[in-house]
């Protein structure tokens, strides 16, 4: 299919695009909002429960039209059904992509390699349900008699950020007399951290590892047990009882020495940073309870049925997508920063760089060869207002051009006094500057001297989306989730690239292994690196 496709630069909706966009050297945002005084209402989509209002981007009609035709041309009609039919789209890995499997009703049927995974999913979900409720009821003892009151969850990349992100942005839903930690750095201070007033009778680990052979994970979860079995009194049986994993790989689980009856599968079709709805998402399980856990699912589904079926100029994902690419390729913009308005969402931002550049920051196209234009924009943010008093300053008058996604919701979680419409007021309030700036007309109305009003001036056009949800619920966390993988998928689908491997994490893994025991090496080894590695090694072999 994609190799039928001409070359994305080559394509008539992008030399359309190319020369569509002189149009916004002329026109600004003031000029369009005022030619136009519908343009707020017109210029936003009300769907399965989210609200977008992207009117205060540099787009006409036009524009979406041209965009949209950009991605029929770019087969992203063919490349979504392609996902959901099972496809092994993932052709680095030769595997399919059906991260919306784990969150597909019962009876719904999903195919990879002739097998409906439906009912294995489910399978395991009522597996986790009943760990789940017999931790959280006391039921589960750990091997002193206790009940559980302490879970550490050890992983890293996929197997932590979805985790912490979740239990963070449901933390209001969680269940409070229990502890909730993540481990996931190999250096030493974040598993003492996490343990050092903890009871290891009263604590369980999860090791969530889609491969089980990740070096974070598995020194962390060797020192984990270490410090179970020096509080246990050195009996090895106390492990059945503290810990349990996460895995694709049972084999690699039961040598480590966890029970495999505590272990909790999945499979090698779900990428590691799209697997916080799959058995990856035990410890959120826990702290919401399987009922909310269900909640979150079927938010998941509905916006990967909104997904599959809306048509792209009314489509969340698509759209978001496709604003990412008009900015990044059209106007030379580097960033996206991700701007929650809600303290719940603290992790959010972090969660998507590792959703949108493990995914995007790709450099060849999937039959191999060099991209024809940039890839993967940076992902970042922090959550508001704490953002407007650190970075802010960049995005209103820096040189350079950051589209912003403010995401809010209608309710707070914690009414209290005028908190939430203050909260509110600032989204509104930055998206208006932003778009609408300051002139020196203004600026010099206000009797400001004329040497400062240059530095007064906000020039404005800065474009933003506004995303507006009732409140954070678990299953809206599932629809923001699924509106960014998808948002994601609809990049990648334009740029034409494999979003679902990750070689680039792979040399320095590999050349970490060499240097590791050039380190610990009692005797001084022969290194045989570049003058500035070798020097780095002997001076810290000198020094530690
Ligand atoms: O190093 C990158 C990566 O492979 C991620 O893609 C993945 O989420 C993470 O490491 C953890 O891998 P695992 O779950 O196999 O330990």
């Amino acid at each position: 299919m994609t190799s039928q496709l001409s070359q994305l630069t080559e394509r008539p909706s992008w030399k359309a695009l190319q020369s569509h966009r002189s149009l916004f050297n002329e026109k600004n945002l003031k000029e369009l909002f005022a030619q136009d005084q519908d343009r707020g209402k017109k210029m936003s989509l009300d769907a399965i429960g989210l609200f977008l209002d992207f009117s205060k981007n540099r787009i006409t009609e036009e524009t979406v039209q041209l965009l949209v035709k950009l991605a029929e041309e770019s087969g992203l009609r063919e490349r979504i059904d392609s996902m959901f039919r099972g496809d092994k789209i993932n052709i680095s890995e030769n595997r399919a992509v059906l991260h919306v499997a784990l969150r597909a009703p019962k009876g719904e049927k999903m195919i990879v390699d002739g097998e409906d995974v439906v009912p294995k999913v489910h399978e395991v979900l009522e597996r986790m349900s009943c760990f789940a409720t017999s931790i959280r009821s006391g039921e589960w003892k750990g091997y002193s008699g206790k009940s559980i009151k302490n879970i550490i969850n050890i992983g890293i990349g996929g197997s932590d950020l979805g985790p912490v992100m979740a239990y963070e942005a449901l933390r209001f839903y969680s269940k409070r007399s229990m502890n909730f930690r993540f481990v996931s750095n190999v250096d030493a201070t974040d598993f003492v951290e996490a343990t050092r007033d903890l009871d290891p009778s009263e604590t369980l680990f999860i090791v969530s590892s889609k491969t089980f052979g990740t070096l974070e994970t598995l020194t962390n979860a060797h020192s984990a047990r270490d410090w179970l079995l020096k509080g246990m009194g050195g009996d090895s049986k106390a492990v059945a009882k503290h810990f349990a994993a996460v895995s694709t790989n049972a084999t690699k689980v039961a040598e480590f020495g966890i029970d495999t009856a505590n272990m909790f599968g999945f499979w090698d079709w779900v990428g590691g940073r799209y697997s916080m709805d799959s058995a990856i998402g035990l410890s959120t399980m826990i702290a919401i309870g399987p009922e909310h856990f269900n909640e979150m699912l079927a938010g998941f589904h509905s916006m990967d049925e909104h997904f599959r079926t809306a048509p792209f100029e009314k489509n969340l994902p698509v759209l978001l997508g496709l604003l990412s690419v008009w900015y990044n390729n059209f106007f030379g913009a580097q960033t996206v920063a991700v701007l929650p308005y809600d303290q719940y969402l603290k992790r959010f931002p972090a969660y998507l760089q590792q959703l949108t550049m493990e995914s995007n920051g790709k450099h060849v196209t999937l039959e191999g060869t060099a991209v024809s234009a940039e890839t993967g924009p940076i992902y970042w943010g922090e959550p508001g207002t704490n953002g407007q008093h650190s970075f802010y300053q960049l995005i209103h008058q820096g040189t350079r051009l950051i589209p912003c996604d403010f995401i809010t919701f209608y309710k707070g979680l914690n009414p209290l006094g005028r908190h939430h419409d203050l909260l509110v007021s600032n989204v509104f309030a930055q998206a208006e500057a932003l778009a609408f700036g300051k002139t020196k007309e203004q600026v010099q109305a206000e009797g400001t001297p004329e040497t400062l009003i240059p530095h007064r001036v906000f020039e404005g056009n800065r474009p933003s989306n506004i995303l507006l949800a009732d409140s954070l619920t678990p299953e809206t966390l599932g629809k923001l989730v699924a509106l960014y993988e998808h948002n994601v998928f609809t990049q990648g689908a334009i740029w034409g690239i494999d979003s679902f491997d990750q070689w680039g994490v792979e040399l320095g893994k590999v050349l970490a292994q060499k240097i590791i025991p050039e380190l610990e090496n009692p005797i001084e080894p022969p290194l045989q690196h570049d003058s500035s590695t070798n020097n780095l090694i002997s001076l810290y072999r000198k020094n530690r």
